[in-house]
């Protein structure tokens, strides 16, 4: 008896441990993202699981998310605040729980400011009805990184179905510090799901930390996503305005060579107007910045890449492709100092270990 109740014991844990072997999955930071688009979404709901089934995430994520709240802004009166700022400003600094900051549609001309103090909040607008966050700053008046009219400092930051825009008038070439961003993110581990960023030059300033981009549309003129972050953008369209001066979709911002950071474009698609499109400069001398499965219509120059006239940067830039397809794609006349990569060179930029995504990554939110 007694040795068939160990028996059965010895059964009963061992089952358990099976169980929760398979029920504790995790965001794998391994897999590749596949090749055909078409396997996107499945590679992305089997290697970012929601919350309950998650293991390896970062302890005050799991308690914000375990607690949310949402806060309603509505136009008309009928939610709980009338503009964002107001909204975010009810937040407490060292705020510990995920805000859901719920924005219904219409035009917000605010320049909008989170600070660092505050982390977990989202931006939620409907898919059918986005919010458009919009402003008119410059460089000329607030500095080319202050010029945004959206500033994110803080960490696990999200935004859904969210349009931000800058509305200052294109450069001209003549205006001292024309340039406008729509939007700067400046906080680690933040999320953009299905948003549009309007802008020229420079419209999003990817400043520091670990990004994730899917299904969005950012449009500009020269060097409008830039900085130092360290980001994927998968499935987005980078729509270039190329009617006139020089146009650059990345001016990624590495330093040193121990500066792990870089812009990974992954199944993204290259569009827009004009000729002669950059798919990156060296602004620094380090760049990284890849590109991958991606289409690339003909705006492209035919050269890919500019070392931005310094051939010393030649040697220390990382400029790769691999797999990309389109009139824009192709290698033959591309500059000297890119790289064609190989599967293996590939690889670590098509993985969400790259933004070490089992930390921090969800699923899109919906309310
Ligand atoms: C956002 O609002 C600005 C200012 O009214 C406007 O210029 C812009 O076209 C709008 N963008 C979209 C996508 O609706």
């Amino acid at each position: 008896m007694a040795e068939k109740i160990r028996c059965s014991a010895i059964t009963v844990a061992f089952m358990a441990m099976i169980l929760l072997a398979a029920t504790s999955v995790f965001s794998d930071d391994t897999i590749p993202v596949p090749a055909d688009k078409a396997q996107v979404t499945t590679w992305f709901n089997a290697n970012v699981k929601p919350l309950a089934e998650r293991k390896d995430l970062d302890p005050p994520l799991v308690t914000a998310e375990k607690e949310k709240k949402v806060i309603k802004v509505m136009k008309d009166g009928s939610g709980d605040f009338t503009t964002i700022t107001d909204a975010i400003k009810s937040i407490p600094a060292g705020n510990t729980k995920r805000v859901i900051v719920h924005i219904g549609g219409g035009v917000y001309n605010e320049k909008i400011k989170i600070e660092r103090s505050k982390p977990f909040i989202t931006l939620y607008g409907s898919p059918n009805n986005m919010p458009n966050l919009t402003f008119g700053g410059t460089a000329f008046h607030h500095g080319t990184v202050d010029s945004a009219s959206l500033i994110v400092e803080p960490d696990y930051f999200v935004a859904a179905n969210i349009i931000i825009s800058n509305s200052a008038p294109r450069p001209d070439g003549k205006r001292a510090g024309a340039q406008a961003l729509a939007l700067r993110i400046s906080g680690d581990k933040a999320t953009f799901y299905n948003c549009k960023l309007f802008g020229f030059q420079d419209t999003l300033c990817d400043d520091k930390g670990k990004h994730f981009f899917k299904d969005c549309m950012i449009q500009g003129t020269v060097d409008f996503i830039f900085g130092s972050g360290k980001s994927i953008y998968l499935n987005t369209q980078l729509n270039v305005l190329g009617d006139s001066g020089m146009t650059v979709i990345a001016a990624q911002a590495r330093v040193t060579d121990t500066n792990d950071i870089g812009y990974s474009f992954v199944h993204c698609e290259v569009t827009g107007t004009g000729t002669g499109t950059y798919l990156g400069r060296a602004w620094t001398a380090m760049p990284r910045v890849i590109y991958a499965y991606s289409t690339m219509s003909g705006i492209v120059n035919p050269e890919g890449w500019s070392d931005n006239m310094k051939p010393e940067n030649d040697k220390t830039v990382y400029f790769g492709e691999y797999k990309n397809s389109g009139p824009g794609a192709d290698p033959s006349k591309r500059a000297k100092f890119t790289k064609q990569l190989t599967e293996a060179e590939a690889k670590p930029y098509l993985t969400l270990g790259f933004i070490e995504g089992s930390k921090w990554l969800l699923p899109a939110p919906t309310l």
